[in-house]
């Protein structure tokens, strides 16, 4: 298993391109089950999950080429309406077939994503959608198997705001009968980024990135050409490793209007932030000061981002108090964080964080996708060398890493 070696210390400075988003390219990609035409896609990251979920189109049917950032789909051959537990188990996302094939087949046999490093997860959201929209939704043998004639336009309210699951029901109201009305839907701008490109292939969709979604539901959708937004949590990551590092560098093909609740944050932590239409300039302050945050739906502060604030505080000036409100299992970095000499404290879903002058480079084991971010950072500031087990987790959300941390002069380098 590949491991990452990072020399602590550098103070990070240059320029580097953020990539397109994995959570807009996950559901914007499942979006070609809903037609027979060609769809093609841009700015699609070479990531991990993205692999995944091609390798699990092509087993229903679809066809897939990709060239560079560029992924072409046709799904004019679907044939199988099975997404089998070997390719769900490794990536809950997976789930997000399941609307677009009963809209299209009016039939599909999902498997259960099965438990979570961060907890439990269920998506009974996503089938009580689809229930009220008149689908017999059955579980068994850890598969959702959905059935219906024609799905029905019907007024959803979700129990929570769920941001898979809405893509998951909007992508499923597209082609049913009559109108269907999402309420306490995810304002994520995920979300918008699938309703515009569905909006492009012909689907009649407003209110999205509000929390009243409406989708009045055509015949058919048709094929387009769709680019994929910049991803914000991997530019909020790369603000924190400027941050940490005392840096100063800029960030393009990203914007700041995705990712207010975090630059606010960088910003009261003493940073300072040069927003530009398609770019975003951090300067660190020499010693950066400890900031409380509490995670919760877009537009406030993203769970995605809980990890590597953690990291920051870490080594800031004073204590901070980090709240963790969407997912109940999500402090698993705090320990890792402590073997390279961090002060954490947790008590459930708080944690307190009293800043140290120096951590020190150690052996540390990445336990999910933005945990191992966030000992990346740790160990960009740590004195001496950090091992990073388990990176693979990283390959799964962060598109050439080490390339683009090297660009900005860290000293990151992956043994295999
Ligand atoms: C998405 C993101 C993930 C991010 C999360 C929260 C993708 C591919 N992943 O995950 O990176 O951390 O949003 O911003 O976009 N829940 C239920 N029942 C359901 C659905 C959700 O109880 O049917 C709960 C979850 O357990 C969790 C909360 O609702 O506690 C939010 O989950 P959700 O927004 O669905 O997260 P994901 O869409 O899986």
């Amino acid at each position: 298993m590949d491991k990452l070696l990072i020399e602590g210390g550098a103070r990070l400075s240059g320029e580097i391109t953020i990539s397109g988003a994995k959570n807009a390219a996950l559901p914007i990609l499942c979006a070609a089950l809903l037609t027979s035409e060609p769809m093609v896609f841009t700015n699609v990251p070479r990531l991990g999950d993205i692999h995944t979920l091609l390798r699990l189109l092509e087993s229903m049917g679809v066809r897939s080429e990709r060239e560079g950032d560029t992924v072409t789909l046709d799904a004019s051959g679907l044939s199988a309406a099975v997404a089998p537990y070997e390719l769900v188990k490794t990536m809950r996302a997976s789930i997000l077939v399941l609307g677009p094939l009963v809209a299209r087949l009016g039939e599909a046999r999902v498997s259960l994503p099965g438990g979570c490093a961060i907890g439990a997860r269920p998506v009974d959201q996503h089938i009580r959608g689809l229930q009220a929209m008149g689908a017999e939704v059955s579980v068994e043998h850890g598969y959702v198997h959905a059935r219906v004639r024609r799905l029905k336009g019907v007024k959803l309210v979700t129990e929570m705001v769920t941001v898979t699951g809405t893509a998951n029901l909007m992508m499923a109201a597209t082609m049913a009968d009559g109108e269907t009305v999402i309420e306490n839907a995810a304002c994520e701008p995920e979300v918008v980024d699938l309703a515009n490109c569905l909006i492009a292939m012909g689907a009649d969709i407003e209110g999205a990135g509000t929390d009243a979604i409406r989708i009045r539901g055509v015949e058919r959708l048709r094929g387009t050409t769709y680019r994929v937004m910049p991803d914000r949590i991997e530019t909020g990551t790369y603000l924190c490793a400027l941050a940490a590092t005392g840096g100063e560098g800029r960030l393009l093909g990203t914007s700041t209007d995705l990712l207010e609740a975090v630059t606010d944050k960088l910003i009261e932590a003493g940073c300072e932030i040069t927003p530009e239409e398609q770019a975003i300039t951090l300067r660190a302050p020499k010693k950066l000061r400890a900031v409380d945050v509490r995670t919760a739906p877009y537009p406030a502060f993203p769970t995605d981002m809980q990890a590597q604030f953690m990291a920051l505080n870490c080594i800031a000036e004073g204590a901070a108090v980090i709240r963790e409100t969407i997912f109940e299992n999500r402090f698993m970095h705090a320990v890792e964080l402590q073997r390279l000499g961090a002060d954490i404290d947790i008590d459930g879903n708080t944690a307190v964080i009293r800043g140290v002058s120096q951590l020190e480079g150690a052996t540390v084991m990445a336990t999910d996708l933005r945990a191992s971010a966030s000992l990346v950072i740790a160990g960009l500031v740590a004195q001496g060398e950090t091992v990073i087990e388990r990176i693979y987790h990283l390959d799964r959300g962060y598109e050439r890493l080490e390339e683009k941390l090297g660009a900005l002069g860290a000293n990151v380098r992956r043994i295999r």
